[in-house]
């Protein structure tokens, strides 16, 4: 059928017939086995990352895969996602999840420990959603290039603290610290008003440029 479509269902109800957007198939179809990022959060973080078509990009830990799939979209068939994964589990669901989109060829998914140890060098940008991310700080000088940004999303306050001390102790620049909230609102125009129940808190995001050593 055509994109567009209205079709009727068993029940009786009417449908149609739309092209999934990236969006729909996160939020439906991958399989979640971690805390995911949502796309209020992932949005910011790729607009202030500065990536681009070809850019080639850091993340880590990969877990569902939802922040990876959307890097791996939005960089193109010429820019590559390096991703680092410690559980062996995810770094198989991930790669299902991204086969399921035709994205699985613009990334490689490592099970290694991204605090230990990173094989790329001149990297565009790197993006941190682990417990720890001022563990993985100097792998991160290395892997990136001068001005790169490192983009990081961590659930506590307390997290913000460590993680801003150790960047500016590792030399990073321009740290800024975001919070993102999204209200969507019942679209009737009788009763126009945010819906009742939405998602409160995710995480704070931390950005910082990459100076040179
Ligand atoms: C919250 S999940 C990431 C979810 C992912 N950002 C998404 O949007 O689907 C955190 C992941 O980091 C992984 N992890 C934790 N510490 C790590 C490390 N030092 N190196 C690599 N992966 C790590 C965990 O196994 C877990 O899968």
């Amino acid at each position: 059928m055509e994109w567009g479509t209205q079709i009727t269902l068993s029940t009786g109800a009417k449908a149609y017939v739309l092209k999934p957007t990236l969006n729909d198939v996160l939020m439906t179809a991958f399989k979640r086995v971690t805390q995911v990022i949502y796309p209020k959060d992932i949005s910011l973080m790729i607009f202030y990352s500065g990536i681009k078509q070809g850019s080639k990009v850091l993340e880590s830990g990969v877990g569902t895969g939802f922040l990876t799939a959307a890097l791996a979209w939005y960089v193109g068939n010429e820019g590559h996602i390096y991703g680092y994964e410690i559980n062996e589990k995810y770094v198989e669901v991930a790669r299902r999840n991204l086969e399921l989109i035709g994205l699985a060829d613009r990334v490689t998914i490592k099970n290694k420990d991204v605090t230990q140890n990173v094989d790329e060098v001149e990297l565009d940008a790197a993006f941190l959603d682990i417990p720890n991310p001022w563990d993985a700080l100097p792998q991160l000088n290395k892997a990136l290039k001068p001005s790169a940004t490192a983009v990081i999303f961590i659930p506590t306050v307390n997290q913000i603290i460590k993680t801003t001390q150790a960047l500016l102790k590792e030399g990073f620049i321009d740290v800024k610290v975001f919070e993102t909230t999204l209200r969507e609102y019942q679209p009737n125009p009788e009763a126009l008003r945010p819906k009742t129940f939405y998602v409160t808190h995710t995480g704070y995001i931390i950005t910082a440029r990459k100076t040179k050593q």
